[in-house]
């Protein structure tokens, strides 16, 4: 039932300070600032031993993994790729024992997904599932695996799964930096700390993103005529720029792109001009001084003075003092959780987008929710 919204996007997209809370619900014990998964503790010893780590899954789930590689690296000292699961079974990477295979899904189903799955069984990895679906073909083949309690996602357009996933990874990686601690008796490390807080006050902070709804709706009413856009943003950012031009253009059909600001010299600078909207995902961290350097080669190459076809998603105001008219502003949270926040906008984004361009929300055309062939 889609109650008080419009479409099952919109109200999966409000549901996510909730989703959250469920991920995280008698996850957290407050009391000694740790996490306990109950679908990890009987495989810790092997979790320990490993070296590497892979995370795989498809579209959004695959954003999801590129959201939490730098996190489960700095905590856990893995080296962690994350990877497309069709990509995975066209390489079959050298994996086995000693590796952990990670398979992220929403709907536990998706055939790539699960045909990466099945070789990383086969070459003896060890496989941990990342699933909203209790009882799914992934959950089932998984040595062991996190449920992502986001709850039913009926929209083909996966919004709360994506937040709980990302959740639910960072989860795991305050799980096993704990571990890791414990068993050398050493104090966990101020990053831990960061990021312990950062994940328990996440639904609070989802709740005040969502509260610049109006504003976003307003600037989707500017830039809807537009054929293409470009989303961008750098370190911990870029997997949401990804993730949001995967939203835009996968229910507004605007053709949209997410591009690493860093690279935008190397070929995507030659593409900006007034028509082409730019949607900067700039928190303020330490890529800071670096994006502010992205926006000015940018602007640079565009006559509009008014700025609106340039859309900041940011923690600071000073992108308002500078004169940007469709600044989106968001809670601050530490930086490797802030992508969870700064997607947020962009879902809302591509909501309204949407909707303005009058498309069906809840279907895009030529998608199915489940993708069960490869
Ligand atoms: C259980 C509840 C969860 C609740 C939590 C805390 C269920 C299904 N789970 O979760 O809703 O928040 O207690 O009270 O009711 N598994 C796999 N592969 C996967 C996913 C899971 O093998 O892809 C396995 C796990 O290893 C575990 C079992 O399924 O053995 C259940 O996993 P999970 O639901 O995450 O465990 P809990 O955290 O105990
Ligand atoms: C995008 C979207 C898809 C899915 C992808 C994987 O909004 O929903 O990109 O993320 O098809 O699906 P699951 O997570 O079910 O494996």
């Amino acid at each position: 039932k889609k109650g008080s919204h419009r479409t099952f996007m919109e109200k999966e997209i409000f549901e996510q300070p909730g989703a959250a809370q469920s991920a995280l619900f008698s996850r957290v014990d407050s009391n000694q600032r740790r996490i306990r998964l109950g679908g990890i503790a009987e495989h810790m010893d092997e979790l320990l031993q490993c070296r590497r780590v892979f995370l795989v899954g498809c579209g959004t789930s695959y954003h999801a993994g590129m959201m939490a590689e730098t996190v489960i690296e700095r905590l856990c000292g893995y080296s962690v790729t994350s990877v497309l699961a069709s990509h995975f079974i066209d390489c079959l990477p050298h994996v086995g024992p000693g590796d952990m295979c990670v398979f992220i899904s929403q709907s536990g189903s998706t055939a790539d997904t699960i045909a990466a799955l099945e070789y990383a069984n086969k070459c003896d990895a060890l496989t941990v599932g990342i699933v909203n679906t209790v009882g799914s073909s992934i959950y089932r083949q998984t040595d062991c695996g996190v449920h992502i309690n986001a709850g039913y996602e009926a929209s083909v357009c996966s919004t709360k799964a994506y937040t709980c996933q990302c959740v639910s990874l960072l989860m795991i990686a305050l799980c096993i930096h704990f571990e890791q601690r414990l068993r050398q008796n050493q104090p966990v490390s101020d990053l831990y700390d960061e990021i312990f807080d950062g994940i328990i006050t996440l639904p609070d902070a989802l709740s005040e993103a969502l509260d610049e709804s109006k504003h976003i709706h307003e600037i989707a009413k500017k830039i809807s005529a537009a054929s293409s856009c470009l989303v961008l943003g750098r370190g911990f950012s870029y997997s949401v720029a990804r993730e949001g031009a995967l939203k835009i253009k996968e229910v507004s059909y605007i053709h949209a792109e997410g591009i690493a600001a860093g690279e935008l010299k190397h070929g995507t600078l030659a593409l900006v001009c007034d028509d082409i909207p730019l949607v900067f995902v700039a928190p303020c961290d330490r890529y800071m001084p670096k994006m502010q350097n992205a926006v000015a080669q940018c602007t640079a190459r565009r006559t509009d003075k008014a700025k609106d076809g340039v859309v900041i998603i940011t923690d600071d105001t000073a992108w308002v003092s500078a004169g940007f008219k469709s600044v989106i502003k968001t809670p601050r949270v530490h930086e490797m959780v802030q992508p969870l926040v700064s997607c947020v906008p962009l879902q809302l984004l591509a909501l309204y987008l949407c909707e303005e361009r009058g498309f069906d929300v809840d279907k895009p055309r030529n998608l199915a929710k489940s993708v069960t062939v490869e």
